[in-house]
């Protein structure tokens, strides 16, 4: 199976935590390409003040990954489209950005990927969640809530973000144990309950690849090729212009 449409990865060199140069990241995107990745959108972090990444820093980052997979490209690799968007924290700075049309948002502009913090859940959530819908005409697309103890401990709360217009992004790594035990449970049950409307690979290094591999694998096991498809097609479809 192929086409598949990752909208969350970090290949974009040393401006986050992922690849480290623009070696590291081409390799990223030729490894998704021969998984069957046809789309992957670079979603670096901003997560200030540690990682303020905004379209100044991004730009250069994305000029040196494109010199290096054209250097694959003609050594014969295969490579996906590529796109640039960012995986904004769900706090005020990202909050006034996303508000103020200062976001990197997913591409065609309907949809911005965002992550909540891991131990809590920032106030005013769904009504935020929901404002920027009916505002501002943007879906919230949260990155791996399976990763988030406020979220695995509650599945009211997690109902609640869904109510409000979110849609959830499972991060496929956390299938296999990546994340460690809750998260895998929690990732397999809400699979299984359909509360996901895609995956990603939060691909973050070369050596992920080959794990992301396994991992797809572990979803088609769980719910067959109707999973994969419903996840790595048709969910990101939904949400962006690829
Ligand atoms: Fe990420």
């Amino acid at each position: 199976m192929s086409g598949y449409i990752d909208l969350h990865c970090h290949p974009l060199p040393g401006i986050d935590d992922g690849c480290r140069t623009a070696e590291e990241g081409a390799l990223v995107l030729a490894g998704l390409a021969k998984l069957g990745f046809r789309v992957v959108v670079a979603t670096p972090h901003v997560r200030c003040p540690t990682w303020d990444n905004r379209p100044e820093t991004v730009a250069p980052a994305r000029q040196a990954l494109e010199s290096a997979m054209a250097a694959l490209v003609a050594q014969g690799e295969a490579m996906p489209e590529f796109f640039t968007a960012a995986e904004h924290l769900f706090d005020d700075v990202s909050w006034e950005r996303l508000t103020t049309n200062a976001a990197m948002m997913l591409p065609g502009g309907r949809a911005a990927l965002v992550e909540l913090p891991y131990d809590r859940l920032p106030m005013k959530l769904e009504l935020r969640i929901w404002r920027l819908l009916k505002t501002h005409r943007i879906t919230a697309v949260v990155a791996h809530p399976e990763r988030c103890s406020a979220l695995t401990s509650s599945e009211e709360a997690l109902e609640q973000v869904i109510a409000a217009g979110a849609k959830l992004q499972l991060d496929v790594m956390s299938l296999t144990g990546a994340y460690g035990s809750t998260a895998r449970e929690a990732a397999k049950r809400w699979v299984a309950k359909g509360h996901y409307t895609l995956a990603a690979t939060d691909a973050h290094k070369p050596s992920d690849v080959a794990k992301v591999g396994e991992a797809i694998e572990a979803l088609r096991s769980l719910g067959g090729d109707a999973a994969v498809a419903k996840l790595f097609v048709e969910g990101p479809s939904s949400l962006v212009a690829v």
